[in-house]
């Protein structure tokens, strides 16, 4: 075979077979095809895109370019993967409520990646905790506590790492065919026997439209089943932030809260992560409700907190992240409140905004190099559709400086429209099987 005739095909809109994508891929992975070949190829699969047999050829080749993790275990191996929101700390209640209930979670897991947040970052705000582990030891810690949320060894699906390089600077990220075949053959190279894709829709999501978070969930679910894995999807809301916490440091801290037993802290984040629980174990047997209302006991008996701390310390945190998390996440040089300068209900927000503003007060990267400030960002953000009166906080700010106060207190100030109270959106806006 030959990487110009497979070019040539998928430049001219031809379908191309089974063989020449898991040839490609192979060539992605071993260097048996260039840096420019892989380029064009992304260029063209962007425009005319690959249909459906050919995203779960060009997926599993590329799981497959890797290890494959393979599992003996007493339980279902089952993980979630959202497409990334703003306040979006799921993962990190979700995979210890679920190994409370023998549920198995090899997580790897990204990082943050333009105006959302990365699991790997928030988890690495612990001292002392790397994500950063090999094959064995995500095995060990999977088998031994439940649940390990790591970041992806150089040999889980090799291609796509190569290839999502060549993406990010030709211009060709923005493929619902590529973006489906990146996120499931990381996936799906941890050996699930089942997924759920959380597609968030909305200002703080990639997606801003509902048609547009339907495309893509409809791809997912559609070629990680085509590929063996059964899956399904929820198209849910980031109109809003999911956690009334930004930032690194205080998504863990609102999560250990939620761990705690505290069912008020963050409302909308522990009803979705229950929900999402429920629909990915009934994927392996039984009814959503008995699962929802596990994961429930999960929570309050502190059975998913046991499984969180202990994984904290498999990781190299503090062995007594349980009892004492106050004192162990950082703690911002400057905090206060932005107010709210009228009367009103809290009518929009936009998420992106507020992303960005995380960002800029160094909870996020501009480039690849920064380093993470795990301290900053927003605390007690208000929600939609709340009354607030003029002077009243809209949210605390974490800051490493005054300047930088101020900045992120204009930008929450701008992302918040105070008018009339909106239509509340639901949680979840369609499932999609
Ligand atoms: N996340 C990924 O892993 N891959 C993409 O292409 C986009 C988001």
């Amino acid at each position: 075979m030959d990487a110009r005739h497979i070019i040539r095909k998928a430049r001219d809109a031809e379908p191309l077979t089974r063989e020449e994508l898991l040839w490609f891929t192979k060539g992605l992975a071993d260097g048996g095809v260039s840096d420019a070949q892989a380029g064009a190829f992304a260029m063209a699969v962007c425009l005319h895109g690959l249909g459906q047999e050919g995203r779960v050829a060009l997926t599993e080749g590329m799981r497959d370019s890797g290890h494959v993790l393979k599992w003996d275990l007493d339980g279902p191996v089952l993980d979630k993967h959202s497409t990334g929101g703003v306040g979006d700390c799921v993962s990190l209640l979700l995979a210890p409520m679920l190994a409370a209930c023998d549920v198995y979670v090899p997580m790897i897991s990204g990082r943050g990646l333009g105006h959302t947040g990365g699991t790997l970052d928030k988890l690495e705000a612990i001292p002392g905790l790397s994500t950063t582990v090999t094959d064995a030891r995500l095995r060990k810690i999977t088998n031994e506590i439940g649940c390990a949320i790591v970041g992806a060894t150089g040999s889980i699906a090799p291609a796509d790492k190569r290839l999502y390089a060549i993406r990010d600077v030709t211009a060709t990220v923005e493929s619902v065919d590529l973006i489906t075949a990146s996120i499931l053959a990381k996936k799906l190279a941890a050996g699930l026997g089942g997924l759920i894709l959380d597609v968030k829709v909305g200002s703080g999501a990639f997606m801003k439209t509902p048609a547009e978070a339907m495309e893509l969930a409809r791809s997912l679910v559609d070629t990680a089943n085509g590929a063996g894995c059964p899956t399904t999807a929820a198209i849910t809301d980031m109109s809003q932030p999911l956690a009334p916490a930004l930032g690194n440091g205080l998504e863990v801290a609102i999560c250990m809260e939620v761990l705690s037993g505290n069912d008020t802290a963050a409302p909308r984040l522990r009803e979705l992560t229950l929900q999402l629980g429920a629909s990915l174990m009934a994927l392996s047997g039984g009814e959503e409700a008995a699962h929802r209302t596990k994961l429930e006991t999960a929570l309050s008996s502190g059975e998913a907190m046991e499984r969180f701390a202990r994984m904290i310390t498999a990781l190299g945190g503090p062995p007594d992240m349980a009892e004492d998390w106050h004192t162990h996440l950082p703690k911002a040089r400057i905090v206060g409140d932005v107010v709210a300068p009228r009367d009103g209900y809290i009518a929009a927000m936009d998420g992106e905004a507020l992303g960005l503003a995380v960002v800029d007060l160094g909870g996020g990267r501009n480039v690849e190099s920064d380093k993470l400030n795990y301290a900053v960002g927003f605390s007690d953000v208000v929600s939609l559709g709340e009354k607030v009166s003029r002077g009243q906080p809209l949210a605390t700010i974490h800051a490493d400086s005054e300047d930088d106060a101020v900045m992120a207190a204009k930008a929450l100030q701008s992302g918040i429209t105070i008018g009339e109270m909106p239509d509340l959106p639901p949680l979840i806006h369609e499932r999609v099987t």
